[in-house]
């Protein structure tokens, strides 16, 4: 996709989308970068503008040269933000596509945003809302996707070559979030710990870094018995994928270590998922598939760092041979854990992980999965949960996320919620004593096992689908890739230097 700045439109251009405050009146369509051509019908259309945020009009059909007009609305200037602009671009690319452009002008009203900023989500947000997951119709949709934007913007002239390496690294970011959207939409029956891994190694070829799978027999060797034991039930093999990207410059620098949960498809095992809560459970990798990409775009930008990316890839199957509740099983580094439930398996993955990370010497751990239930009891759908002993950290990863609009919120982990864990037969339990705050115990948990305390837990589960205000297809957001990168750039941006 090509990004372009221009201070007017070029005359042969077919297609426009026109982006105006709600309180803006009818004459605003008689600024300069209006082509006069359509000025009128324009002014014609603008009691059907409806005066929603983000409403869109398409003007259908030959005003010479021009074929479709897209009118966004972008709500009240004074509300405008990084999300309701966002949220503009996505409908404004939805409304494109569906018309079938393939290049557009993009006016603008006067923003507050810097050029750099606007390019950067025209062009990450446009290629994020092109994607759909396709991959199973007959009929793949029609590739039109918006090849070319050129963004004209009032009140100010600006210079598109600085921003180049900006926008290259939008286009990059934009894909890797879109090729963890398409992993997680895989349906279990297609995407099992094999095939992660395989694509693993694909997208480590391709995007510049090294990709390692252990098998079973090795993870038995190096005692993860967590891994084995959510394993054991279903007829497809675990696999534990370790990925690595150091750029140069950062080769003897301590790793950020990512974790990210791997479930290939969760029925719950034994304590087998009531009625519907089974339905999206092939997207349980999500965590998963967002480290994995959030390191291929971290390689292929090239950013001064050095990552290590860690995902224990299991299917949690209830069969004769699966788990079961009061089992008792030895993880990584020793400590024991009593099965008290087959269904908070993710955690128990992720103890390895956390514990096999220690062999890394990482500066920072960050592990990211769809984890809980009860964290979309707490956030609703458009947050993801944060929980981390570190406050530094903590701040730096909420700080990312609203750079990024990938948003993480805090909730609190106390040591006191330790002890909800306790087991009266192992080390630790994998489910809380408590029915409340299950995002927090499960977080203890994980607590109990990693080998630093710069350490941060991100539960997915509330942002792992579209809703429909995202205006994004449905399915899979691929949550945690923007987190992750921006995070890395912003904790290590003087790194190259040191
Ligand atoms: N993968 C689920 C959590 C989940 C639920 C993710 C909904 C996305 C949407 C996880 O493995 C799970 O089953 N968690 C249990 C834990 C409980 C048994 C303590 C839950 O949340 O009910
Ligand atoms: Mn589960
Ligand atoms: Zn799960």
């Amino acid at each position: 996709m090509k990004i372009l700045l221009s201070p007017t439109v070029r005359t042969n251009i077919r297609s426009l989308a026109v982006f105006i405050y709600d309180e803006q009146e009818k004459d605003v369509f008689s600024a300069p970068q209006i082509p006069s051509r359509i000025r009128a019908s324009l002014k014609k259309m603008y009691s059907r503008i409806s005066h929603e945020s983000n409403s869109t009009i398409v003007l259908p059909q030959g005003t010479g040269t021009t074929q479709v007009v897209i009118v966004v609305n972008l709500g009240k200037k004074k509300d405008l933000s990084q999300s309701s602009f966002t949220r503009a671009i996505r409908s404004a690319t939805r409304a494109l596509t569906e018309a079938q452009q393939q290049s557009a002008a993009y006016i603008f009203p006067e923003l507050f945003f810097d050029d750099s900023k606007i390019v950067s989500m025209v062009a990450r947000e446009t290629m994020l809302a092109s994607y759909t997951f396709s991959t199973y119709r007959k009929q793949k949709r029609k590739k039109t996707a918006l090849a070319a934007i050129s963004i004209v913007l009032a009140h100010r002239v600006a210079i598109l070559a600085p921003l180049q390496t900006e926008i290259k690294n939008q286009l990059i970011l934009a894909e890797e979030v879109n090729a963890a959207r398409e992993l997680s939409n895989m349906p279990g029956g297609d995407m099992t710990p094999t095939v992660l891994a395989e694509h693993a190694e694909a997208t480590g070829k391709r995007s510049g870094f090294h990709v390692a799978v252990y098998n079973e027999k090795k993870m038995k060797a190096l005692g993860m018995g967590g891994m084995l034991g959510v394993s054991r039930g279903s007829s497809e093999e675990a696999k534990f994928i370790i990925c690595e990207y150091a750029h140069p410059s950062a080769r003897t620098h301590k790793p950020v270590v990512f974790i990210g949960k791997g479930v290939t498809f969760d029925t719950g095992g034994l304590n087998i998922k009531p009625e519907m809560s089974m339905y999206e459970m092939h997207m349980d990798m999500s965590g998963g598939a967002s480290i994995l990409h959030a390191i291929a775009a971290i390689a292929r930008m090239k950013l001064p760092v050095h990552v290590v990316g860690l995902i224990p890839a299991a299917e949690n199957m209830p069969s004769g041979s699966g788990y079961r509740p009061g089992d008792i099983l030895r993880m990584y580094g020793g400590k024991t854990v009593e099965v008290k439930h087959t269904d908070a398996e993710g955690r128990i993955l992720l103890a390895d992980a956390l514990g096999f990370a220690k062999t890394f010497s990482p500066d920072v751990i960050i592990d990211v999965a769809t984890l809980t239930g009860a964290s979309l009891v707490a956030l609703g759908q458009r947050v993801s949960a944060l929980l981390s002993p570190n406050k530094k950290l903590s701040d730096q990863l909420i700080a990312a996320g609203e750079a990024s609009g990938d948003r993480v919120w805090p909730l609190p982990l106390w040591p006191e919620y330790k002890s909800d864990m306790k087991s009266d037969f192992a080390d630790i339990a994998n489910i809380s004593k408590s029915k409340f705050g299950g995002t927090i115990t499960a977080a203890a948990f994980l607590w109990e096992f990693t080998p630093i305390n710069t350490w941060a837990h991100i539960d997915i589960a509330p942002t792992m689908t579209s809703i429909p205000e995202d205006n994004l297809a449905s399915g899979s957001k691929g949550s945690g890739v923007n987190l992750l990168v921006t995070f890395v750039e912003q904790r290590y941006a003087d790194s190259a230097k040191s």
